[in-house]
C-alpha cells in the first residue's frame, strides 16, 4: 500500500487501490481487499465511496438476492424532500428484457452483459423526485460497490428513451425514469481522473484565481 501525503487521511484509498489493480488485477476480491486493507486505519465508508470506479464490463457471475436485496434497502435510505421518498425500484434479471433496455439506450448498450439492472423511477407529481432519486441512485451504487459488486449510472431523466424503458417494464406513467445502473461482478475497470480539490474548493467566499 501507498501511503498518501493528504493533510485529511492517513491512507487515500485512491493511491491505494492502484497498486491493488496492478499487482491483482480487477477481481472484486482484489478490491474487497483493498476495502479490507484501509478499513483499519480509515473510515470504511469513505474507502468505499472513494474506491468506486464506473463499471462497464462484467462477468457473468449472478448476484446473490440478498445482496440486491440490501443494496435496495441502502438505495431507499436516501434523504429525501418532506420524506417523501417518491421512488420505485425495479430490478431486472431477465435476459431478454436486459436486452431490450439496452438496444432502446444510446450509451448502455453494455447493460445486456450485465447480471442484473437496476431501474429507478420517481413520482413525478413529487417536486423533488429528481433529487430525491439521484440520492438513491448514488446510495444504490455506494452500496453495491462496499460488496465489491461493479456498476454505472446509465441516464435515464431526459433521455428520449425513458418513456419506452417505462412501457416495456409496464410501469404506471404516475412515474418517469430516472436512473439505470446495470450491475454485476466487474471484468474490467476504467479509473477516470478527479479534478483537483484546489479547482472545486472555496473556503468562506469565493474568489477568482484564488488557489
Ligand atoms: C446523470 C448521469 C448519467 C450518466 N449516464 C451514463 C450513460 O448513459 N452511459 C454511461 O456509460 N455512463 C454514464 N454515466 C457515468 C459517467 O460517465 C461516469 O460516472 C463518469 O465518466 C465518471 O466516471 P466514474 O463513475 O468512474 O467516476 C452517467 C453518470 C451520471 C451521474
Amino acid at each position: 500500500m501507498v501511503r498518501c501525503a493528504c493533510r485529511y487521511h492517513r491512507l487515500c484509498s485512491v493511491r491505494c487501490t492502484a497498486p491493488v489493480i496492478l499487482f491483482f488485477g480487477t477481481a472484486p476480491w482484489a478490491y474487497f481487499i483493498t476495502v479490507l486493507c484501509t478499513s483499519f486505519t480509515m473510515n470504511i465508508v469513505t474507502t468505499v465511496i472513494k474506491s468506486r470506479h464506473s463499471v462497464r464490463k462484467f462477468k457473468p457471475d449472478p448476484v446473490d438476492d440478498t445482496v440486491i436485496r440490501d443494496v435496495i434497502e441502502c438505495a431507499s435510505h436516501a434523504p429525501t424532500a418532506k420524506n417523501l421518498q417518491p421512488w420505485l425500484f425495479g430490478v431486472i434479471q431477465d435476459k431478454e428484457t436486459l436486452r431490450n433496455i439496452a438496444q432502446l439506450t444510446d450509451n448502455g448498450k453494455f447493460i445486456v452483459d450485465a447480471s442484473l439492472c437496476i431501474a429507478v423511477f420517481g413520482e413525478k407529481k413529487s417536486t423533488y423526485y429528481l433529487e430525491d432519486c439521484c440520492a438513491a441512485t448514488e446510495n444504490l451504487i455506494i452500496a453495491l460497490q462496499a460488496y465489491g459488486i461493479g456498476s454505472c449510472w446509465v441516464a435515464g431523466d431526459k433521455k428520449p428513451y425513458a418513456e419506452e424503458v417505462q412501457k416495456l417494464l409496464n410501469v404506471p406513467d404516475t412515474y418517469t425514469l430516472v436512473s439505470l445502473v446495470p450491475a454485476g461482478m466487474p471484468a474490467e475497470i476504467s479509473v477516470v481522473k478527479k479534478k483537483d480539490l484546489k479547482l472545486v474548493l472555496f473556503k468562506e467566499s469565493f474568489k477568482k484565481d484564488s488557489s
